[in-house]
């Protein structure tokens, strides 16, 4: 990984509305973001317009996702799980060894044509773990951010809603805590092993259910951890 002070945020399918909404709040928070699409300028315009939406001193680029990989090692992959494997397997080559990959695809079966409340089943168990499975050898991927409404990360207000976090790469797991503490009311926590992002993944499937339902935006909070469980960043609370 780069250092802090150099480092830029590579969202992968950063051109939907959870690409959009993590990387305007990124972009906030003072992070340097590049959004990846399969067109370059489609990657541009989004970034153009997070970049007004997100002040005059954000930093927020746009490139082809393959150019997007080789220009960072902290990768977030948000496309449809149906596009998932296929776009791993085509970057493969552009991701930079020791890079860090964090994982929002949620495997709804949405995807495939089928209802947003309903997840598919994966053979690897999770949507992370198939990544996992196809990307080089040595690159960490993270399971994070399936819960969080990409609606209201596009919006201004704080979150009221925690973050997951899987990863069977603890250096990985914190640098993940860490972005995701940086979105306004969001607070982090280590969920154990990559393993367990399928079940995290299919908390969000009951979400769009409770969400088409009751006509909101839900998320989620566990309660009764102690402190140290919960990162939080300087305007969470
Ligand atoms: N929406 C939410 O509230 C939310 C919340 C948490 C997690 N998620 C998960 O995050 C992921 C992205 O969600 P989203 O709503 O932003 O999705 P989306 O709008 O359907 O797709 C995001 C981007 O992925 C790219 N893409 C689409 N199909 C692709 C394919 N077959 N191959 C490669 N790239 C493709 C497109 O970018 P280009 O055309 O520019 O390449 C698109 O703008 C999903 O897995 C979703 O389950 C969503």
């Amino acid at each position: 990984m780069n250092g802090r002070v150099t480092r830029s945020v590579a969202i992968i399918g950063g051109t939907g509305p959870a690409g959009t909404g993590l990387a305007l709040r990124w972009a906030r928070a003072g992070e340097s973001v590049i959004i990846g699409s399969r067109n370059a300028a489609r990657a541009q315009e989004a970034a153009d317009v997070i970049g007004k939406r997100a002040g005059a001193n954000a930093r927020v680029s746009g490139m082809e996702n393959s150019a997007a990989c080789a220009a960072s090692d902290l990768l977030v992959l948000t496309v449809p799980f149906a596009g998932q494997a296929g776009l791993v397997k085509q970057l493969k080559p552009a991701i930079r060894a020791g890079s860090i990959l964090i994982d929002a695809t949620v495997p709804l079966a949405a995807s495939v044509g089928g209802r947003a409340s309903r997840v598919l089943g994966v053979w690897q168990g999770s949507a992370a773990q198939q990544t996992s499975e196809l990307v080089p050898k040595g690159v960490s991927v993270v399971a994070a951010f399936h819960n969080v409404s990409a609606e209201l990360l596009n919006g201004d207000a704080d979150i009221d809603c925690d973050v997951i976090v899987c990863s069977d790469d603890p250096n990985a797991t914190q640098v993940a805590m860490e972005l995701a503490a940086k979105i306004g009311g969001v607070r982090a926590i280590d969920g154990g092993k990559l393993e367990n992002a399928r079940l995290v993944e299919q908390i969000t499937a009951l979400l769009v259910g409770l969400n088409v339902r009751h006509k909101g935006h839900g998320g989620i909070r566990i309660t009764g951890l102690p402190d140290s469980a919960y990162k939080t960043g300087p305007v969470a609370r």
